[in-house]
């Protein structure tokens, strides 16, 4: 197996300017180089024990990609390898041109810039209001203030939150919660957002709106993947779909028509 081409960090901002949020005009649409790329990848925590086993994918800029698969088949840890959050065992991984199996103490902040990410419970922060929750994104990567104040104003409105903004997440609704917390991966305008079962403690009406949010992110150009065990939530959508079993990759299906 041969090295993965790794591209220089100038290259790659050349090519993404704008960025997908302040870009007019018809929705770009899913193409040229991938943006996540796993080459013969596998991750053990116990000898003798895979979670992912030799996964080789490429996901393009602009898709939207399901990941599914039973319980334990690895989606979880396929997402977290792609924030380093774990490191694999084996094989290389490229995120943004990144070698993330490599991705030393100072990349980890800035691929996670770029790389925002929404879990199945939320995990919104108590004590804070929906605003700061949102905030909490922009002000960990030093954005002054004043725009910060602006952007999570203007991503709460995208989001149908704005009313709700000096709440705290105990009084919301959970289709609420999770609106909060893709508005948070969302507000710094990744270039990939992950999904973790975002609409797993959702009834079908909410998960349709969260959904469609998702949807409508990738439609902007941000590169989509989430993982979900509801069928019906991936026939309805009519994607690519990645699914996963005791940690082997065991179709790629294309997918359809657009949602
Ligand atoms: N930190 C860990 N230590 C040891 N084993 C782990 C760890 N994390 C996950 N695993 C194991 O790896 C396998 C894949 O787990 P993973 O969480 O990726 O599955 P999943 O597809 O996300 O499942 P679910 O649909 O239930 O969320 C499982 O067998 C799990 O027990
Ligand atoms: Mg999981």
């Amino acid at each position: 197996m041969s090295a993965p081409p790794v591209a220089r960090p100038a290259a790659e901002s050349a090519k993404e300017a704008p960025s997908p949020a302040m870009r007019s005009g018809p929705a770009p649409r899913p193409g040229g180089d991938p943006l996540i790329r796993l080459f013969h990848v596998s991750k053990s925590y116990a000898a003798g024990q895979f979670s992912l086993r030799d996964v080789s994918v490429e996901i393009k800029k602009g898709e939207l990609v399901f990941l599914t698969g039973p319980s334990g088949a690895g989606k979880t840890t396929l997402m977290k390898l792609l924030f380093a959050a774990e490191r694999p065992s084996e094989g290389q991984i490229l995120v943004l041109g990144r070698n993330v199996a490599r991705v030393g103490e100072r990349g980890i902040p800035q691929l996670r810039r770029r790389v925002g990410v929404v879990f199945q419970d939320f995990k919104l922060i108590a004590s804070r209001t929906v605003e700061e929750n949102v905030a909490v994104t922009l002000e960990v990567i030093g954005v002054p203030p004043r725009e910060a104040r602006a952007k999570v104003f203007a991503m709460l409105r995208r989001v149908g939150l704005q009313h709700r903004r000096h709440h705290r997440p105990a009084a919301l609704s959970g289709g609420e919660q999770q609106r909060v917390a893709l508005a948070r991966a969302l507000v710094n305008e990744p270039a990939i957002l992950l999904a973790d079962e975002p609409t797993g403690n959702l009834d079908a009406a909410l998960t349709v709106e969260i959904m469609d949010l998702i949807a409508a992110a990738a439609s902007r150009g941000t590169t989509v993947l989430v993982a979900s065990h509801d069928a019906a939530l991936v026939r309805r959508y009519a994607r690519r779909v990645l699914k996963l079993d005791g940690g082997r990759l065991v179709e790629d299906l294309p997918g359809g028509a657009p949602a």
